[in-house]
């Protein structure tokens, strides 16, 4: 079959790392707990890595209160969604989440998505229309890049955390419609916070509606934990957050929390929602439980996985290994070709060290890297080893 030259060219990638032995994606978990897993290894044996992969940033996954919360929705609803949310599939526990996420942002209301990614495809393919100017950083997710698509608008990137050049896209921008802003709040390939402050001050001047990923940083981030906004100090100034319950929320699915207008026309019209089953109840049991343990126990495991990761990137940069603008969780090494960021990754796991490598089109043609996910459960001890073997496997693996 023919594809396209962009698919070609991935796959002669994937065929040139078969053959020197250096195919670093997809790698087979036999067994996971917080920070260590069982992976398979190349000649079908098993073996144990410290993991570096994960987004459960909080370490909330593996509590006896989550779990049994998923398991007792499961005994109450079954396994499934029954169908779309629309005809049959909304439960209580779809009720009971969205106003807990509602309530957590302190916005009017919220709807459940399967994925964050629907989630960020559903809010912009209805929030913008054909007319409409969507301001959208050029290293935001590439879900919101794909909404934008959809929704038909006029896509204006601008330049990453660049308020400057925000204004000066808003102040020539001549299109009729409405202006949208868009970022992440926590930039999951570079390890870095939107510029939020100065963002939301030229939105505001420029009448544009902001909208916020908070992906990665709700949970970790705010002196509640309410993510990047929270943080920055311009909660109440977002219109609308969109976020994910498979990172910090030990669990899976999306989530858009807006103005009630704006919710019920997601409801009613995002195709991202309404043709795609609902969220399963083990999955909301684990998200309503991991709410409740952050309540309570928010602030201390903040505490913790802030600690944690200031120490890993402290050691990194103390072992020579350049963090980029990794500023939070999400640490970020440059590496640079996709092939010796294949070879770091592969030695790394060999040496029992789980790290996500992240290749183009996720990142700018020449900017290959490695993205560490730091949780509240890694020991200091994991985190001095981390810091020593990536040190050791990029001095090893030539550029
Ligand atoms: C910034 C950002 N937004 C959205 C998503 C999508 O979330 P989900 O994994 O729930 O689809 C991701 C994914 O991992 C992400 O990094």
């Amino acid at each position: 079959m023919d594809f396209s030259p962009a698919v070609n060219s991935a796959l002669d990638t994937v065929d040139t790392w078969r053959r020197q032995g250096c195919y670093p994606l997809f790698p087979v978990v036999a067994e996971a707990r917080d920070t260590t897993a069982r992976i398979r290894t190349a000649d079908g044996d098993e073996q144990p890595v410290t993991v570096f992969a994960s987004a459960d940033y909080l370490a909330l996954s593996r509590l006896d209160q989550v779990r049994h919360a998923a398991i007792e929705a499961v005994e109450r609803f079954g396994t499934g969604a029954y169908g779309t949310q629309a005809v049959g599939g909304f439960t209580t526990l779809h009720e009971q989440l969205e106003a807990t996420v509602a309530d957590y942002f302190g916005k009017p209301a919220a709807l459940l998505f399967p994925t964050g990614m629907q989630a960020n495809v559903g809010a912009l393919a209805t929030l913008a229309r054909p007319g409409d100017t969507v301001l959208t950083d050029h290293l935001n997710h590439g879900s919101i890049t794909l909404g934008i698509r959809l929704s038909g608008a006029h896509m204006a990137p601008f330049r990453h955390n660049d308020a400057q050049h925000l204004h000066e896209l808003l102040r020539r921008s001549t299109a009729p419609g409405r202006r949208i802003v868009v970022v992440d709040g926590l930039f999951s390939a570079d390890g870095d916070l939107a510029a939020l402050g100065e963002i939301a001050d030229v939105a505001e001047a420029h009448d544009a509606v902001l909208v916020v990923d908070e992906a990665h940083s709700a949970g970790p981030l705010g002196p509640r934990g309410r993510g990047a906004a929270e943080q920055l100090g311009v909660l109440d100034r977002v219109d609308v957050i969109t976020g994910t319950f498979s990172k910090a929320f030990a669990s899976t699915g999306g989530f858009v929390c807006a103005g009630a207008r704006v919710v019920d026309a997601l409801r009613h019209t995002a195709v991202a929602y309404l043709l795609s089953l609902g969220l399963p109840p083990a999955a909301i049991g684990a998200s309503l439980a991991a709410f409740q343990v952050l309540e309570k126990e928010g602030p201390r495991r903040r505490e913790r996985l802030a600690r944690t990761a200031r120490s890993l990137r402290e050691r990194l940069r103390t072992a020579g290994v350049d963090i980029a603008g990794s500023a939070a969780h999400v640490v970020v090494v440059p590496v640079g070709s996709v092939d010796r960021t294949a070879r770091v990754t592969r030695r790394l796991r060999e040496q029992g060290l789980l790290v996500g490598p992240l290749f183009p089109p996720a990142v700018p043609i020449g900017g290959a890297r490695l993205r560490f996910g730091v949780t509240a459960a890694h020991t200091e001890e994991d985190l001095e080893r981390a810091a020593l073997l990536v040190s050791r496997a990029l001095a090893e693996e030539p550029v």
